[in-house]
């Protein structure tokens, strides 16, 4: 075996679990306390920034003279970081402009529409826009979001040019609203050519995906074509990617791609739909290692991830009907009764998972109504004051 050291920046628990499976050195540069490390290890907890420059001043700081043969990004904010650190630690060096245009809305709708992928129209949030133009270019509602967010935190949407204040915000990006279903496209690379590639449809935006994705063939073409353009046009060269689509009835549009795995517990799904351990090939991937990808799905799987919604959690219903359903392959509840619950922060932000897989599409549509039906994380009423 090859002598590997690794950085991971924002640490995945089956990330973690497969460099300790292969018994590869690693360190860990977390932005808040998520893992444990062994003996020996070293884990460093601060933040990610948003500058090339403090994330340069971060790694002299935390890892002085350390020297990695690769560094791995788990998780949104840490790509940057990343891409930073590669060059100063002498990593596998990734390119440094990817890096930027995946961790930016703007930078990356403006370059890929350089490149004639199809888009939703958008416009830079600045003080200098007139909101009765922008509404006149957008329609109504707009769609403000950060530049750099990630799992929907801090999306509004504006209804007249009057609820608007250019430039208010921070760094956003202003989008015409698309009204349709979303899907998106898992990746993984290698010598510059996609390896393995799979379509999963959000069957309900933030709490259902359904992997895979059962499209017409000529809509799949489409995305798996429309994925390959988007992942040559940034130079993406080797790692995973999660684009994702929003399908509407005029094909197709582009919403975002992101340089890392996929989160709402898509990596389980693909495991479980595709017979393979996603994060054994993600980090081959990384370590720039063949991985053998299985040539057809053999399952239909999906994950539900639960969220009541904010209030204290009174009751939880339905746990051993969902146990007892053969499809059922992970089951994990985040959640006690009397616990006070905020209002969801993103779609990372979760109370449990499901993870499921069945022999058709039918059989899985209905086992996910069963588990939608049967397990209820109940709330209190909340008190009415009189
Ligand atoms: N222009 C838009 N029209 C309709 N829905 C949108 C639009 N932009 C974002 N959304 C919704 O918000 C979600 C999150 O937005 P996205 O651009 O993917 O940012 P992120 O996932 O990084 O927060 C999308 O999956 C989609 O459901
Ligand atoms: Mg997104």
């Amino acid at each position: 075996m090859k002598d590997y050291r690794v950085l991971v920046i924002g640490p995945r628990r089956g990330l973690i679990d497969e460099l300790r499976e292969r018994h590869i050195p690693f360190s860990i540069w977390q932005n808040r306390h998520v893992f444990n490390v062994s003996a020996g290890q070293k884990s460093v907890i601060a933040p990610f920034w948003n500058s090339a420059e403090k994330n340069r001043e971060q790694v002299r700081k935390s890892f002085p003279g350390q020297r990695f043969t690769h560094v791995i990004a788990g998780t949104e904010a840490s790509v940057l970081p990343a891409t930073v650190a590669r060059r100063q630690v002498g990593a596998r060096l990734a390119n440094a402009a990817t890096g930027t245009r995946c961790r930016d809305k703007l930078h990356m709708k403006q370059h890929l529409a350089g490149f004639g992928i199809p888009m939703t129209r958008f416009l830079e949030d600045s003080p200098s826009q007139d909101p009765k133009q922008v509404f006149a270019e957008l329609g109504a509602p707009v769609v403000r979001k950060y530049r750099k967010s990630s799992g929907g935190r801090g999306l509004t949407l504006l209804e007249r040019p009057q609820d608007y204040l250019p430039g208010d915000h921070g760094d956003c990006i202003l989008e015409r609203y698309i009204n349709a279903p979303e899907a998106s496209v898992e990746s993984f690379i290698n010598n510059g050519a996609i390896q393995f590639a799979n379509i999963t449809s959000y069957h309900s935006k933030g709490y259902c995906n359904f992997v895979p994705a059962v499209l017409d063939k000529a809509l799949s073409d489409t995305l798996l074509a429309m994925n390959e353009r988007v992942i040559s046009a940034l130079g993406i060269v080797w790692g995973m990617t999660h684009l994702e689509v929003y399908l509407t009835e005029n094909g197709p549009l582009f919403g975002e791609v992101a340089l890392r795995p996929p989160g709402g517990y898509i990596m389980n799904a693909i495991s479980h739909a595709w017979d393979f351990n996603p994060w054994a090939a993600f980090v081959a991937m990384e370590l720039g290692e063949a991985f053998n990808f299985p040539e057809h799905a053999s399952q239909f799987a999906a994950s539900e991830v639960l969220y009541p919604g904010a209030g204290v959690v009174s009751a939880v219903r339905g746990k051993s009907r969902v146990l007892d359903e053969q499809g059922v392959r992970e089951f994990r509840l985040k959640v006690k009764v009397g616990e006070l619950l905020p209002a969801r922060t993103g779609f990372g932000h979760d109370t449990g998972y499901v993870v499921h897989a069945s022999a058709s599409p039918e059989e899985r549509l209905a086992l996910h109504e069963l588990i939608k039906r049967e397990l209820i994380i109940e709330l209190a009423a909340p008190e009415v004051a009189d």
